[in-house]
């Protein structure tokens, strides 16, 4: 036999041991890592998996007496190299990527001679959940005061770091206002307005939605009162996809519902400034001026030049967002006998987004579970039952956005609902003031979660609170999370 056939072989057998080595050391911390969020301590199956990850640590440091994992970009480094998942493993992977990114880790060094305690005292450190702005700090801290030395954590570096998918949510969200300054400007100035960026913002809507549900429903809180129509018409877009996506509309149903959202009161541009901002009840004669919305700004998507990229719904939203299920409202249609889905969707929530809004004329601003309330009171006459049932469902019973005065004197921003409907009272929430009353920028909890010692929630909700009877900020929250 050749021995110059043989080489490459011998080779690449030495070299993928620790590589395989490592991997396997890498799933059972995997696997470790998701029993310690289900299981206590002392649990039997958390013990075995525990034996074998230290056993894997034995083998994997015979062939490589040096241990360290690094995060670089998109990969993960056993010492100099890089390490190569298989499909299989692909998910581990992934998951151990997000993970260490999460708690800022961008190196794991272990010294051979650990021993078997202080490893799953190091893991069971790394693997608690961090809800706070600085967790590697929180995890180099306790490491040290258990006393652990032999497994060393180095943070990320900045240049590391992936943006946050929130931080970029939010910048769509300002561009996205941006976008529609500018187009009813160009709009005044006779100039075409740009349908691809349009577009192209409610596809980047669509991806974010995806992700982070929560999130983006949360930005909708942000109401500036300066550009009322801008913003509004920016929340309305969001909640119409993300309603849409409930209903099960395609990806490219989702762009033309959102871009027909987008525009829904488009008309307004041509609805005057004393009007639109008035303090106080409408005279009949303004009243009939603002109801002109819905038909100028059917009209002005009609003379958009790039017309062939519009989708009809658009003008059909445009005429129709203000006509109730029962076909009151306005206009009036004589012939008119049923609605456009995507009317009866952006009615819903620019409905929703209007009275959640506080507005100069308007005596009382609604809390967002208040909103939903009165709206359920008009199910069937003014809005379509199917269609708010789901967008009922999709906001909870106390949606993103809103306070919770707790059992425990705690007040809770709600940051993610809970879609199981055994537990639509029991969101996640950001605590924002703690016990004593103090503004805190608290960790976010699972009102499911249950006191091993008293078997009982640890929380629970006492009611719902109205933000400006606290003299409480909700957007500043998000947008806290957003810069
Ligand atoms: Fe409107
Ligand atoms: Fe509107």
């Amino acid at each position: 036999m050749n021995p110059e056939t043989l080489r490459p072989e011998i080779h690449s057998a030495d070299r993928s041991q620790p590589q395989r080595l490592a991997i396997n050391f890498l799933v059972r911390f995997y696997i470790v890592f998701k029993i310690l969020r289900l299981y206590a301590e002392n649990n039997e199956l958390l013990q075995e998996q525990s034996d074998l990850l230290y056993q894997n640590l034995q083998e994997l440091k015979e062939s490589s007496p040096e241990i360290n994992f690094r995060i670089k970009k998109e990969s993960i480094f056993f010492n100099q190299s890089r390490l190569k998942f298989s499909i299989a493993n692909y998910p581990v992977f992934k998951f151990l990527l997000e993970e260490f990114r999460k708690r800022e880790i961008g190196l794991l060094t272990i010294e051979p001679d650990v021993s078997r305690e202080e490893l799953l005292q190091a893991v069971n450190v790394i693997c608690q959940k961090r809800t706070t702005a600085t967790p590697f700090e929180e995890i180099a801290r306790e490491l040290a005061e258990q006393g652990v030395e032999k497994i060393r954590v180095e943070k990320l570096e900045a240049s590391e770091k992936l943006p946050s998918p929130e931080k970029s949510a939010a910048r769509l969200f300002f561009l996205s206002i941006l976008h529609l300054r500018e187009v009813s400007e160009r709009n005044k100035e006779n100039q075409p307005i740009r349908l691809n960026t349009t577009r192209r913002l409610i596809q980047s809507i669509f991806n974010h939605l995806v992700d982070n549900e929560s999130f983006l429903l949360g930005l909708t809180t942000i109401k500036n009162y300066d550009e009322y129509t801008l913003n509004h018409s920016v929340n309305v877009s969001l909640l119409a996809v993300a309603l849409g996506r409930r209903l099960g509309l395609s990806r490219a149903e989702l762009v033309d519902l959102g871009l027909a959202a987008f525009f829904h009161d488009l008309g307004k541009i041509e609805t005057p400034l004393e009007i639109l901002n008035k303090p106080g009840q409408l005279t009949e004669e303004e009243r009939k001026i603002m109801e002109l919305h819905p038909h100028q700004g059917a009209e002005l998507l009609v003379q958009v030049r790039d017309f062939r990229r519009l989708p009809v719904s658009a003008i059909q939203v445009a005429m129709e967002h203000h006509i109730k299920e029962d076909l009151s409202g306005y206009p009036r249609f004589r012939m008119k006998n049923d609605l456009n889905l995507y009317s009866r969707i952006v009615k819903i929530c620019d409905f929703f987004d209007a009275i959640t809004t506080k507005r100069v004329y308007r005596k009382k601003t609604f809390t967002r579970a208040e909103a939903l309330s009165l709206m359920l009171e008009n199910i069937g006459t003014e809005f379509n039952p199917v269609i708010l049932k789901a967008f009922v469902q999709m906001m909870g019973i106390f949606p993103v956005g809103s306070l919770l005065l707790l059992n425990t004197g705690e007040i809770g921003l709600v940051v993610e609902t809970n879609q199981e409907t055994k537990h639509l009272m029991r969101p996640k929430v950001k605590i924002i003031v703690d016990s004593q009353g103090q503004k805190v920028d608290g960790e976010v909890v699972d009102l499911t979660e249950i006191d091993p010692q008293t078997g009982k929630y640890r929380r629970s909700i006492v009611k719902e609170i109205n933000p400006e009877d606290y003299g409480l900020e909700v957007p500043e929250y998000f947008l806290a999370r957003a810069v």
